[in-house]
């Protein structure tokens, strides 16, 4: 079941809330992607029992089993294989098993993490981060895509009536986003990258697609970018990073804050069946959150002050827990 109230979600303190744990220790058509993985894992417990009954066959349990190793909503699993304890590895569905290893290929419909808002559209620049250089231009590019996407939403809210403070600190996001991917581009270029302009099809004006990309590419993905860019700001390598994401996750917690402001004005003009989808979607947006938040950790250069890969998935995860609780959603 989801949300029936109207969200009301006070930003600031749940990413003070995660990054206090750190110290002590975005469907949207255009933001989703196939992608296919290899997942490997143990299963036991009421996870192994729940597989070995929602399963008719060894090969249903096992898929069922690999939805659990994999933590992720899969589309489809291409190939499973689950092995039992040493004494008795070919079977492992047998009743008494205590524990087993699954390993299995899978696709699954991943909703991108970036750290910042893609308008309506957005087509994904063709860039592997195999560098400190092509993650400033990644990041660059998303920057500015990311004014278009502000621009377009105040002019949207303009042609609506939405309320003047609505459209202006959209307006202020704009500007933010330009001196953000003026900041990175700079520093692409020094390293010797270049950055790929944005390209995007045109936007889709009906309240239900605002709300859907407002949900996800702003609700989820520009506010956990707010967490990761304060985690940069205190743990990038040098000054001159350090200062530039302090600034950023100072820009970019109040984005994500308008995105949450707006998210409960387009709230009230949905219809029910259009709120449950947009808390659908949501929901399944910040399931998603820890596994893109590591695969991104994972290919950031270290020196840059993002989390290593376990640790951004568990920011991800207690993000995701506490976002859920304030907007009333379900798990
Ligand atoms: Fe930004
Ligand atoms: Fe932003």
């Amino acid at each position: 079941m989801f949300i029936v109230r109207r969200p009301h979600v006070r930003l600031s303190a749940i990413a003070t809330a995660v990054l206090a744990l750190e110290a002590a220790g975005c469907g949207c058509p255009d933001a989703k992607s196939e992608a296919t993985e290899e997942f490997e894992g143990v299963v036991k417990g009421p996870d192994l029992k729940n597989a070995r009954e929602d399963g008719e066959t060894d090969a249903e349990r096992c898929e069922a089993a690999c939805r659990v190793v994999a933590g992720e909503e899969l589309d489809d699993v291409e190939t499973c294989e689950a092995v039992g304890p040493a004494d008795d590895p070919e079977r492992p569905w047998a009743e008494g098993v205590a524990e087993i290893t699954v390993t299995c290929t899978a696709t699954y419909t991943a909703y991108q993490f970036c750290t910042g808002r893609r308008p309506q559209g957005h087509k994904e620049a063709d860039i592997a981060v195999q560098s400190r250089a092509d993650w400033f231009a990644v990041h660059a590019h998303l920057e500015r895509a990311a004014v278009t996407a502000f621009r377009e939403l105040a002019e949207w809210l303009t042609g609506r009536g939405a309320p003047a403070g609505l459209v202006g600190r959209c307006r202020d996001a704009a500007a933010d986003e330009v001196r953000h991917a003026d900041a990175l581009e700079a520093l692409a270029l020094r390293d010797g990258a270049e950055v790929p302009s944005p390209r995007a099809d045109p936007p889709t004006g009906d309240v239900f697609a605002v709300a859907c990309h407002n949900a996800v590419e702003g609700c989820v993905s520009e506010a956990f970018a707010a967490v990761v860019a304060a985690h940069q700001a205190a743990h990038a390598r040098s000054l001159e990073l350090r200062a530039l994401f302090t600034r950023i996750a100072a820009d970019e917690l109040r984005h994500g804050q308008l995105a949450w402001d707006l998210h409960a004005w387009l709230w009230d003009r949905l219809t029910p069946a259009q709120q449950t989808a947009v808390a659908e979607l949501q929901a399944r947006a910040l399931f998603d959150l820890p596994g893109n938040s590591r695969r991104a950790a994972a290919a950031t250069p270290r020196e840059l002050g993002w989390p290593g890969p376990d640790h951004a998935a568990r920011m991800a995860e207690l993000f995701a827990r506490r976002l859920r609780d304030a907007a009333g959603l379900a798990a």
